[in-house]
C-alpha cells in the first residue's frame, strides 16, 4: 500500500544528480534491520533521522539513542520556507508537527526528561523458561559490568559477584519476593539465610558480600542515583504509547552519562528490558516500534570485547522481527562491529567511505544482500559519493540497489548539548506553537484564495449557464416563431389554394372576384368585357385600325415606328395605359445597343383593366383564361361588333 511507503529521498541519475522520482521505502523494510554506513559527515546520521520521521509520520514509535547529541534536534522543527525550497513540501513539516511528539530523555540528568533504570528488573512469571534464565542472567552480568566500571568494583570479583547476585536475583523470582532497588539488594546479600530463604555462602563469602554491598550501595548516590531513581522508570508500554494521538519519537541522550561505561551500562539495562517487554508483547507482523542506535560501533565492538550491550543487542538482532521491533543502526566504521551482527542485516545504506579496511568489511556485508558483483560495484563508487548520497541496497527491494540523494530533513540537523535540550524542551511548546500559527494563517491565506478563487469559478459558470438559458429561450421563442409562422403560411397556403380552388372554378359570369368600394363581386366575363371596353374606347379616340391589327397580331410595335405614324396614338395610349415604354436590347449591324419599344401586351392592359375596376384579390385572375376567352369572343363575334371589326380588319375609327 502507498500509504505505508517512507519517503526517503529521490532517486540519482548515473551522474549521481537528484531526479525528481522520490525513493520510498516499504515501512516493512526494515524488519530484516537496517544499517546506515558512511564516514563521518557523510550523512548517516541525516538519513537515520529521515528514515525516523517518516516513520513516526506513519505512526511506528521510535527510541533512539543519541551518542553525539544531534538526534534530539529531531524536536526542531525546519524552516518551512527552507524546506519548499529543497524540494520538501512544507505540508510535511505540519504534518510532523501534528502527528509526532518528540521527547529527549536525559540519563542521569534533570535536564530533560527523567529517565531511569532498574537493573534488577526480573522476568515475567509467564515467560519462556530460556527466556527467564537469559533475563537473569543478563541482569547479574550487567550489574557485575556497571559495578567494576561505577562501582569500584576489582575485576578479579567479577566471576564471583556474577555468581552471587544471579543466585540472589533466581531465588528472588523464585519465590516471588518483592525486590524494590539497589539498595534492596544490598541489603539481602547480607542478611540471614532465614529472611533470604537461600544460602550464599557457598557462592561468596559473608565479608566478601559486605563488600559486594557497599560498592552496591554507592550506585544509589552521587550522580548515579538519578539512574537508578524509581521515579521515571524506563517503561516501554508508555514510551511507545501515543501521546494525545501523537507518535512519540523517544530520544534517549546519551551524553548526560559521563563515561562509556555508564553508557554501554545504561543502553544494556533499557535493552534488557526492552526485550523483556518485546517478549511479553507477542509476535507481531507489523512494525511495532523501531530502535536506532546511531554510532553504533563501541556498544557492539568486533572481537573479543564483550560490553554489556553487545550482547543484547545481537539477541535483539536475531529475535526482534518476529515482535515487530524493527531494529536501524548507523556507523562509520563496520569493521569495528561485530561480523555477527549483519548476519541479520537485509538493508545497507553506503555512503561516503574510503577506508579500505571499512570497504573490505562492507563488501562483505553487502554480498549477499546486493550480489557479488553488484558489491564489488558499489565499494568501488563509495570513495567517490557525496554527502547525503547513498547507495541504498535490500534483498527485499526491486531493484536491489538504488542511488539515492536524502531528502532534507523536516527538522534542523544540528547538535544539541544537555543545557540545549533543556532549552529547548522548554521552547518547544512555544516554536511549535508560533509555526503551527504561521502555517495555520498561511493555510487560512490559501482556502481564501481558494474559496475566492471557488466563487469567480462559480459566478463565471452561473453567468455562462444563464447565457445558455437565455440564448436556449431565444432559440426556443424563434422557434416557436417559425413555428406560428409556418402555420400561419400553411394557414394561408390552405386558404389561397381554396381560393384559387373557388376561382378555378368558378363560372365565366360567375362574380367571384369582390371589389374595393362599394361596387359588386365581378366575374370572368366582366372583365373580359372591361377589357373590350378599353380598347375600344381606347381605340375610339387614338387609334386606326393597322395599329390594332398590328396591336392583336403582335402584341408590340417598334417605337420609333410608332412615332413616325401614330404619334398621337401612341403617346395617347401610353396615357391611357395602353401600352408601356421599355427599353429593350437590339443588335444593330453587329452592334448591341438598347432601344425604347413601346409594347402593347394583353398582360399590361389587362392589368390596367384590373386596377382600374378595383379588384381585390388580382392575384386570382385568371389571366390565361382571360386572354382564351378574349379569343373565342374575338372568333365567334357577331357582324358589326366591335370584336368582328377587328377581326375582319374593318375600321371602325375615322380620323
Ligand atoms: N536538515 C538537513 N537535511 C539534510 N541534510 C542536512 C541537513 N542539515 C545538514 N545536512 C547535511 O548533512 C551533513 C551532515 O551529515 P551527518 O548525517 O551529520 O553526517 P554523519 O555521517 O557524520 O552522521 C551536513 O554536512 C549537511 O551537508
Ligand atoms: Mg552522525
Amino acid at each position: 500500500m502507498a500509504d505505508d511507503m517512507l519517503w526517503l529521498g529521490f532517486h540519482l541519475d548515473e551522474k549521481g544528480k537528484r531526479t525528481d522520482k522520490k525513493f520510498e521505502i516499504s515501512q516493512d523494510l526494515l524488519r530484516r534491520h537496517g544499517g546506515v554506513f558512511g564516514s563521518t559527515g557523510s550523512g548517516k546520521t541525516v538519513l537515520s533521522k529521515v528514515i525516523l520521521e517518516e516513520a513516526a509520520l506513519k505512526g511506528i514509535p521510535i527510541i533512539a539513542f543519541d551518542p553525539q547529541g544531534d538526534i534530539a534536534s529531531l524536536m526542531l522543527p525546519g524552516d518551512p520556507k527552507e524546506l519548499e525550497k529543497k524540494g520538501v513540501p512544507p505540508e510535511r513539516l505540519k504534518k510532523y508537527m501534528d502527528k509526532v511528539v518528540v521527547r529527549v530523555y536525559t540519563p542521569a540528568s534533570s535536564k530533560g526528561l527523567a529517565i531511569s533504570i532498574n537493573p534488577l528488573k526480573l522476568p515475567d512469571k509467564n515467560a519462556d523458561p530460556d527466556d527467564i534464565v537469559r533475563l537473569m542472567d543478563n541482569s547479574a552480568r550487567t550489574l557485575t559490568k556497571v559495578l567494576m566500571k561505577v562501582g569500584g568494583l576489582s575485576r578479579s570479583w567479577e566471576a564471583k559477584s556474577f555468581a552471587v547476585i544471579y543466585e540472589l536475583l533466581r531465588n528472588i523470582w523464585e519465590s516471588e519476593q518483592d525486590l524494590g532497588g539497589l539498595g534492596d539488594l544490598a541489603n539481602m546479600l547480607v542478611a540471614p539465610v532465614e529472611e533470604i530463604g537461600v544460602d550464599l555462602e557457598p557462592f561468596m563469602k559473608e565479608s566478601e558480600r559486605q563488600t559486594l554491598a557497599t560498592r552496591i550501595r554507592t550506585l544509589t548516590v552521587g550522580s548515579s542515583q538519578l539512574l537508578f531513581k524509581e521515579e521515571g522508570q524506563i517503561d516501554f508500554d508508555e514510551l511507545t504509547q501515543p501521546v494525545q494521538g501523537k507518535t512519540p519519537i523517544n530520544v534517549i541522550f546519551l551524553k548526560t552519562l559521563r563515561s562509556e561505561e555508564e553508557k554501554h551500562f545504561f543502553i544494556s539495562i533499557v535493552l534488557n528490558q526492552l526485550y523483556s517487554w518485546m517478549l511479553k508483547q507477542g509476535y507481531q507482523e507489523d512494525p511495532r516500534m523501531i530502535l536506532f542506535q546511531d554510532e553504533a560501533a563501541p556498544f557492539i565492538p568486533a572481537g573479543m570485547k564483550a560490553p554489556g550491550p553487545k550482547e543484547t543487542f545481537l539477541l535483539l538482532f536475531r529475535q526482534a522481527r518476529k515482535y515487530g521491533v524493527e531494529c536501524l543502526i548507523a556507523t562509520q566504521s563496520p569493521k569495528d562491529i561485530d561480523y555477527k551482527a549483519f548476519e541479520q542485516f537485509n538493508t545497507i545504506a553506503s555512503g561516503r567511505i574510503s577506508s579500505d579496511q571499512s570497504l573490505k568489511v562492507l563488501e562483505r556485508i553487502l554480498e549477499p544482500i546486493a550480489g557479488e558483483k553488484e558489491s564489488e560495484e558499489i565499494i568501488s563508487m563509495l570513495p567517490g559519493q557525496q554527502t547525503a548520497s547513498f547507495i541504498f541496497s535490500s534483498a527485499d527491494l526491486k531493484p536491489k540497489v538504488n542511488h539515492i540523494g536524502v531528502r532534507w530533513l523536516l527538522t534542523n540537523h544540528i547538535t544539541l548539548t544537555e543545557k540545549d535540550v533543556q532549552q529547548h524542551m522548554k521552547e518547544l511548546r512555544k516554536q511549535q506553537e508560533k509555526i503551527l500559527k504561521e502555517m495555520e494563517k498561511e493555510r487560512l491565506k490559501r482556502e481564501k484564495e481558494e474559496e475566492e478563487r471557488k466563487k469567480k469559478l462559480a459566478e463565471e459558470r452561473k453567468k455562462a449557464a444563464d447565457a445558455k438559458k437565455r440564448e436556449e429561450e431565444r432559440r426556443k421563442a424563434e422557434e416557436e416563431k417559425r413555428r406560428k409562422e409556418e402555420e400561419a403560411r400553411k394557414a394561408k397556403e390552405k386558404e389561397l389554394a381554396a381560393k384559387k380552388a373557388k376561382f378555378a372554378k368558378a363560372k365565366d359570369e360567375e362574380p367571384v372576384f369582390d371589389t374595393k368600394g362599394k361596387a359588386d363581386a365581378v366575374s370572368y366575363d366582366d372583365l373580359v368585357n372591361g377589357f373590350i371596353a378599353r380598347i375600344e374606347r381606347i381605340a375610339s379616340t387614338t387609334f386606326g385600325l393597322p395599329f390594332l391589327r398590328e396591336l392583336i397580331k403582335r402584341g408590340q410595335l417598334h417605337y420609333e415606328k410608332a412615332l413616325s405614324y401614330y404619334l398621337k396614338e401612341t403617346r395617347e395610349a401610353i396615357k391611357q395605359g395602353l401600352a408601356r415604354k421599355e427599353k429593350i436590347e437590339i443588335e444593330k449591324r453587329g452592334k448591341k445597343k438598347k432601344v425604347m419599344y413601346i409594347i402593347y401586351d394583353f398582360e399590361h392592359v389587362l392589368n390596367q383593366v384590373i386596377q382600374s375596376m378595383g379588384i381585390k384579390e388580382p392575384e386570382y385572375v385568371d389571366e390565361k383564361r382571360l386572354k382564351k376567352r378574349f379569343e373565342e369572343l374575338v372568333r365567334t363575334a357577331k357582324k358589326n361588333s366591335f370584336l368582328e371589326r377587328i377581326a375582319l380588319g374593318q375600321p371602325f375609327l375615322e380620323f
